[in-house]
């Protein structure tokens, strides 16, 4: 039984009900299962199963919109002291799938609310006795400082135990992001090249297009390094970074990335990060008009561990930018010039984007009868791959849930250190956001922190 709390929300219209059609789909959900979907208001059955169809047709197979019909069922949600509709109706769910022969019923609780209501509802789970055995998924942000994340962290030990909790970072359960693992793990090509002797710079780049209108109140209290760069472009660091687990389960991969986390040094803001805000930003309904916030960031990470000391990670994101990519690319060393001047350093980029690709450029004889050089880029999708069935992220991560696989969910070790890394924003030493305009690449000092050759996606 999935519990979604937030159930009306844009999370669960957008991500959540696709994810479930496609597990649906994929005939991986269980055979008896129920969503009971709850919230602040009253609402019946039937409107949330409408919820559920609307948001389908919109943003899932719009041919199957009654996929979920007959799953679905609603009740009020609990507050610390009145149990709302919803005790009960966790009580008759599980009852209902137990059935007659009183099998073990999985309840995951989802939060699929705002990260204020992140603490209210853990407490909400313990006043009201349902915290025992049951599964918790947290959205994120998982804290939005140091202290947030901490005072958060040690509420949701007092509630839960570790293995009952579920953080998502959905860059972590994107299929490509997988990838890199196998690519590198399962490949003497790439693996032997993992490090700071084959590799000048490791580029994550994740420009969007989009701007902010729709959720402009909640970006405006965040700013794209809170929204992006502690969480999703820290992880995926973390994931090229990290040294090879002793196993590919949950405890040595979180044990890994950890690790590898913990050796993030501290950003120093005056010298490694440019942060920028849109121009037309506060303008936006919902935004003040003296808003700071920023709308871009470009950082560059250093990695004090023996595999990649002095290699910059160089990580950037922002609003309202040129393009639309999700990218991590390695950019490698140029060997000595026994041809003369390099024709361009080689690279393996990977593409987090939908089901992802992986891009190779490396040089080669350009054809005629001189010894001249050019680079040239083999592609593969990770789709054209037979079977080639993959699972978008959410479905994914929500499969992996309802298994209880914890590997691709984060740790609060691993954020600890993620914000120990990150702190230095949060201070007086953070950046005043440099204005871009929109459909750019963001503010031109940001080009630099790149070096000479800057950022791939900007040059291609
Ligand atoms: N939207 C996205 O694209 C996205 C992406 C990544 C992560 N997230 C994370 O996912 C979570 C949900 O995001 P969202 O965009 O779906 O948020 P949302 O639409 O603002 O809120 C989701 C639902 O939460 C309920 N809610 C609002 N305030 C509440 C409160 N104080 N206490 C209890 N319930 C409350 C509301 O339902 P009722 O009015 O029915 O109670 C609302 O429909 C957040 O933690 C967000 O950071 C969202």
């Amino acid at each position: 039984m999935l519990v979604l709390h937030g159930s009306r929300g844009d999370l669960a219209r957008r991500m959540v009900y696709p994810g479930l059609q496609a597990l649906a789909a994929a005939d991986l959900l269980p055979e008896r299962w129920l969503l009971l979907g709850t919230g602040r208001q009253e609402h019946t059955d039937d409107e949330l199963a409408d919820v559920v169809r609307e948001s389908l047709r919109e943003h899932g197979d719009a041919d199957r919109a009654d996929a979920l019909d007959g799953h679905v069922r609603y009740a009020s949600t609990f507050t610390e002291d009145e149990p709302g509709g919803l005790v009960d109706a966790i009580q008759a769910a599980t009852a209902d799938l137990a059935g007659d022969d009183d099998a073990d019923v999985t309840v995951v609780h989802y939060l699929a609310v705002p990260p204020s209501a992140f603490a209210p509802t853990t407490r909400g789970l313990r006043a009201h006795g349902l915290a025992d055995g049951v599964r918790v998924v947290y959205e994120k942000p998982y804290g939005t400082s140091p202290e947030s994340f901490e005072e958060l962290d040690a509420l949701v030990h007092e509630v839960l135990d570790e293995e009952q909790v579920f953080r998502i970072d959905h860059f972590l359960g994107k299929e490509a992001t997988q990838n890199l693992h196998v690519l590198r793990f399962a490949n003497e090509l790439f693996g032997g090249i993992w490090s700071r002797e084959h590799v000048a710079q490791v580029q994550i780049d994740v420009p969007e297009t989009l701007d902010v209108a729709d959720r402009a109140e909640f970006y405006d209290a965040t700013g794209a390094a809170l929204d992006m760069l502690v969480t999703h472009l820290f992880q995926v660091a973390a994931q090229v970074a990290m040294g090879p687990p002793a196993a590919m389960d949950a405890q040595n991969l979180a044990a890994a990335r950890e690790e590898v986390i913990r050796c993030f040094r501290p950003l120093d803001p005056r010298e490694d990060v440019v942060l920028g805000q849109f121009t037309g930003y506060r303008d936006i309904e919902g935004v003040a008009d003296d808003s700071t916030t920023d709308t871009f960031v470009a950082a560059r990470l250093w990695v004090d561990d023996d595999r990649w000391r002095g290699v910059p990670f160089l990580l950037r994101t922002g609003k309202r930018m040129a393009a639309q990519a999700q990218r991590v690319t390695l950019v490698l060393r140029t060997p000595d010039e026994l041809f003369g001047e390099p024709a361009g350093p080689g690279r393996v980029s990977v593409s987090l984007a939908g089901d992802g690709a992986i891009d190779i450029t490396t040089t080669v004889k350009r054809p005629g009868p001189d010894l001249a050089l050019a680079t040239g880029t083999a592609s593969l999708a990770l789709d054209d791959v037979e079977p080639g069935d993959p699972l978008p992220p959410y479905a994914s991560l929500l499969h992996d849930v309802l298994v209880g696989d914890r590997t691709l969910f984060t740790s609060p070790d691993g954020l600890r250190a993620a914000f120990a890394a990150f702190a230095p924003l949060l201070g007086p030493d953070r950046p005043e956001p440099e204005p871009y305009e929109p459909g750019t690449w963001g503010p031109a000092r940001a080009d630099a922190l790149a070096g000479p050759d800057g950022w791939v996606l900007t040059r291609s």
